[in-house]
C-alpha cells in the first residue's frame, strides 16, 4: 500500500487534494482561524457551501493568505455548492457569482449541486412547503455553462444515489467529475463506490468521522471497537484510522474541525498506512448505517420525494 496519497486525479485531469478541511457547522467567528491554521499546516483543499453561511469569512482569510504569500491561489482547491433554492437554470450563475464574491475568488475549483432536491426560489429554511419539483437535467445544463466559462474548473454533484448519478450521466454533455457523499467506515457506499469507479466519477467523502458533533444524529463511528483496537496497534487515534481508511479506500475525505490540534491530527495521515489485514477487518467488521438521511428533504404532501427511500433510491 502506498503511503503518501496526496491527490486523486479527476476525469478532466485536474488533481483534487485527498484531504480537505470541511466547513459545515464551522461557525462564523471561528471558521476563518480554522482555515488559516489548516492552510498554514499544509491543507490545500477547503470544502465550502453557500448554505453553511460562512463563505464571506473564509473569503476574508483567503485574501489575507494570498496577500501574505502563504499560499498561491493556483495551489489551492476550493469547492463550493449550489443550494437547493438556486436550482432554477437562470439562478445557477447568479448563485456561483454570489459564492465567488463572498470567497473573493475569480473561479472555483469544483462546484457541486448540493442535493438532488429543489426548493422554491428565495425560500429559506427546511419547511416542507419550500420543496419544489426537481429538474436535474436543466440545472445541470446551467452547471455545464459555468464549466465552459471557466468560472468552475470542475463540476459535480453531492448526495446523489447510484440511480440519480446514472440518470445524470445518461444526459450530461460534461459528466460530473465528483459525487460528494457521506462516507466513513460505518457507511462505506459499496454500491455507489463501484458505480463511480466504473464511470470515472470521483467519490469524495463527507462526514468521514461520522460527524460526532452533529446534534440530530447518533454517531458512534469513532467508538467502533475495531477502530479503537487498530488505533492502539498503530499508535494513532481512531479519527486518524478512520481518515486513513478513507484514503486507502481511494476516496478524498473532508474532515471538519475548528480545533487547531484536531486539524493537525487529521492531516497526519500520509506517512503511514493501515496494514492489509487490519484494513480488511475495518472494512468488514462494522455494521453499516447511513447517518445523514435527509429527512428534511422528503415530504408526503409537498416533496418531490415522498419518502427517504425515494430520495436515496433504496440505498439506506
Ligand atoms: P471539532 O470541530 O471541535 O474538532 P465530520 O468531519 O465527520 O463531520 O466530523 C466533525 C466533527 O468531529 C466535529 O464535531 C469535530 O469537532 C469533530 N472532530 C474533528 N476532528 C476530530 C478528531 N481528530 N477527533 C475527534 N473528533 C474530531
Amino acid at each position: 500500500m502506498s503511503n503518501g496519497i496526496r491527490f486523486f486525479e479527476l476525469f478532466n485531469k485536474t488533481k483534487i487534494p485527498s484531504v480537505g478541511l470541511g466547513t459545515w457547522q464551522s461557525e462564523p467567528g471561528v471558521v476563518g482561524d480554522a482555515v488559516t491554521a489548516a492552510i498554514k499546516m499544509g491543507y490545500r483543499h477547503i470544502d465550502c457551501a453557500q448554505i453553511y453561511g460562512n463563505e464571506r469569512e473564509i473569503g476574508l482569510v483567503l485574501k489575507k493568505l494570498f496577500q501574505d504569500d502563504v499560499v498561491k491561489r493556483e495551489d489551492l482547491w476550493i469547492t463550493s455548492k449550489l443550494w437547493c433554492s438556486d436550482q432554477g437554470p437562470e439562478d445557477v450563475p447568479v448563485a456561483l457569482d454570489r459564492t465567488l464574491n463572498d470567497l473573493q475568488l475569480e473561479y472555483i475549483d469544483l462546484y457541486l449541486i448540493h442535493w438532488p432536491v429543489r426548493m422554491k426560489k428565495g425560500s429559506v429554511g427546511f419547511k416542507p412547503e419550500n420543496l419544489a419539483p426537481v429538474d436535474i437535467p436543466n440545472t445541470w445544463k446551467a452547471m455545464e455553462k459555468l464549466y465552459d466559462s471557466g468560472k468552475a474548473k470542475a463540476i459535480g454533484v453531492s448526495n446523489f444515489s447510484t440511480k440519480k448519478l446514472g440518470d445524470l450521466l445518461d444526459v450530461a454533455r460534461v459528466p460530473p467529475a465528483v459525487n460528494q457523499v457521506e462516507c466513513h467506515p460505518s457507511w462505506k457506499q459499496t454500491k455507489l463506490r463501484d458505480f463511480c469507479k466504473s464511470k470515472g466519477v470521483h467519490l469524495s467523502g463527507y462526514s468521514p468521522l461520522g460527524s460526532p458533533g452533529t446534534s440530530f444524529i447518533k454517531s458512534d463511528v469513532l467508538k467502533q471497537p475495531i477502530l479503537i483496537s487498530v488505533a492502539e496497534k498503530l499508535h494513532k487515534t481512531p479519527a486518524q484510522v478512520a481518515l486513513r481508511w478513507g484514503l486507502q479506500m481511494g476516496h478524498s475525505i473532508l474532515p471538519k474541525s475548528t480545533s487547531e490540534s484536531r486539524i493537525k491530527e487529521n492531516f497526519d495521515i500520509f506517512d503511514w498506512s493501515i496494514p492489509d489485514d487490519l484494513f480488511t477487518k475495518i472494512s468488514s467488521d462494522i455494521e453499516q448505517a447511513r447517518l445523514l438521511r435527509g429527512t428534511s428533504f422528503v415530504d408526503e404532501t409537498h416533496g418531490h420525494y415522498k419518502t427517504v427511500e425515494e430520495l436515496w433510491d433504496g440505498e439506506i
